[in-house]
C-alpha cells in the first residue's frame, strides 16, 4: 500500500516560514503585497482568487485585488497590469486562467515585469527556467535563506511555476530520489507540465513527456519510477498502468457533478502499486499555493536587495 504524499502539512511547514519571513521584512518596516487579476466570472477562478485570498490573509501577505469584466479589452487588461508593474506595495501579480478567448493571454502576461512575475509565465522566466539560471531554487533547502544572509541575490533568476516548484518539494519531501530515474509527465502546458518536465531534467532524472497525441500511455506510464499525471482527464492513470513501486504525483483536478475533487489518477487500484501516491484533494494543491506565498516573499526580498543592497541587518 502507498504511502500518502500530504500536502497540507508540507504546505502548513512553508507557511510558518513564509510568516517568519514576512515578520522580519516587518522590522525594516516593509510589507508584503500579491495582486490578484481576475478578468470575467470562471467559477473555478473566483474560487482559487478567494482561497489565494484566504491563504495571504493568514500569512499576513497584502492582497491588491483587480476585477474587470468579461468584456474588458485587451487595453483595459494592459493597464491593469502596466499599473501593478509601477506600484512598489505589489511585490507579485497572479492572474486568473482562462482570460477571455479573444484575449491573447501571452501578450498579457509577458507584460508582467519579470521581478513581478511570481508565477513564472513569461517568456522570460521560461527562458531563465530552461538555461537553468533559475533551477538553483530546486536545490537546497536554505539556499536562499544564505543568500539572504550574506546579503546576495542573483539578479539572472526567475521565479518557478508554482504547481511543479511545488511538485518538486513535495518529492524531495518525502524522500523520493528523482536523480537517474524515469519519470514520466502527463501534459506539456506552459503552467504545468513542460516546467515540470525541465525541473525534473534539471534533477536529472530521464523525463519523457506525454500528451494527447501519445499512442500507447501505458507504454510510458509502466516503465517509469515516478508518474506526474497534469492534464485534467478523470481516471487517466489506473492501477494496470503503473510499475510495482513507482511514485505518482496527481495534479489533476476534475470537479465532479455532486462538487466533489478528483485527480487524473484512479487512486484505488493505483495506490495498492505505488510506494507514494498524492491524493486529490489535498496533495499538490495545498503546495501550489503554499508556493505562490513564497515566491511573493521572495520577490518582496530580492526587490528591497536591488534597491538597497546596504539595508541594515
Ligand atoms: N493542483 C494544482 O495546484 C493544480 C494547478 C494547476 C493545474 N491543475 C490541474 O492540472 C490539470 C492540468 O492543468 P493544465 O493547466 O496543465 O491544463 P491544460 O493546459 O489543459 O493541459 C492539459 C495537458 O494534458 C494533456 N492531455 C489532455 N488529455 C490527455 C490524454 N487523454 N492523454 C494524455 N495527455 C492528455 C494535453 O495534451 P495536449 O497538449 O496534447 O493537448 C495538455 O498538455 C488540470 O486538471 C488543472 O485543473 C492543478
Amino acid at each position: 500500500m502507498a504511502r500518502i504524499m500530504d500536502g497540507h502539512a508540507l504546505a502548513e511547514g512553508i507557511r510558518e516560514k513564509v510568516r517568519e519571513d514576512i515578520e522580519k521584512l516587518r522590522q525594516y518596516g516593509l510589507e508584503v503585497g500579491l495582486g490578484l487579476l481576475l478578468v470575467g466570472e470562471n467559477p473555478a477562478s473566483i474560487q482559487y482568487f478567494h482561497a489565494t485570498e484566504k491563504a495571504c490573509s493568514k500569512v499576513g501577505v497584502t492582497t491588491y485585488r483587480y476585477r474587470l469584466p468579461e468584456s474588458a479589452s485587451l487595453n483595459e487588461i494592459l493597464n491593469v497590469v502596466h499599473s501593478v508593474n509601477r506600484d512598489e506595495r505589489v511585490n507579485g501579480l497572479l492572474i486568473l486562467f482562462p482570460l477571455p478567448p479573444r484575449i491573447n493571454a501571452r501578450r498579457v502576461v509577458n507584460e508582467i515585469a519579470p521581478e513581478k512575475d511570481i508565477d513564472g509565465l513569461g517568456s522570460l522566466s521560461v527562458g531563465r527556467l530552461a538555461a537553468d539560471e533559475s533551477t538553483f531554487q530546486i536545490f537546497k533547502e536554505g539556499y536562499y535563506e544564505m543568500l539572504y544572509e550574506c546579503r546576495f541575490m542573483p539578479t539572472v533568476s526567475s521565479f518557478l511555476p508554482c504547481t511543479p516548484f511545488g511538485v518538486i518539494r513535495l518529492l524531495e519531501h518525502y524522500g523520493a530520489a528523482i536523480r537517474g530515474k524515469h519519470a514520466v509527465v502527463i501534459g506539456k502546458s506552459l503552467a504545468v507540465g513542460k516546467p515540470l518536465s525541465l525541473m525534473l531534467l534539471a534533477k536529472e532524472a530521464t523525463v519523457t513527456v506525454c500528451h494527447r497525441e501519445t499512442r500507447d500511455l501505458g507504454a510510458f506510464t509502466r516503465q517509469a519510477d515516478i508518474i506526474c499525471s497534469a492534464t485534467g482527464v478523470q481516471g487517466l492513470i489506473t492501477g494496470d498502468m503503473v510499475k510495482e513501486g513507482a511514485v505518482v504525483v496527481d495534479i489533476g483536478i476534475n470537479v465532479l457533478g455532486d462538487g466533489s475533487i478528483v485527480g487524473d489518477v484512479d487512486f484505488e487500484s493505483v495506490e495498492k502499486k505505488a510506494s507514494f501516491i498524492t491524493p486529490v484533494p489535498g496533495g499538490v494543491g495545498p503546495v501550489t499555493i503554499a508556493m505562490l506565498l513564497e515566491n511573493t516573499v521572495r520577490s518582496a526580498q530580492r526587490n528591497e536587495f536591488l534597491k538597497s543592497p546596504f539595508m541594515p541587518g
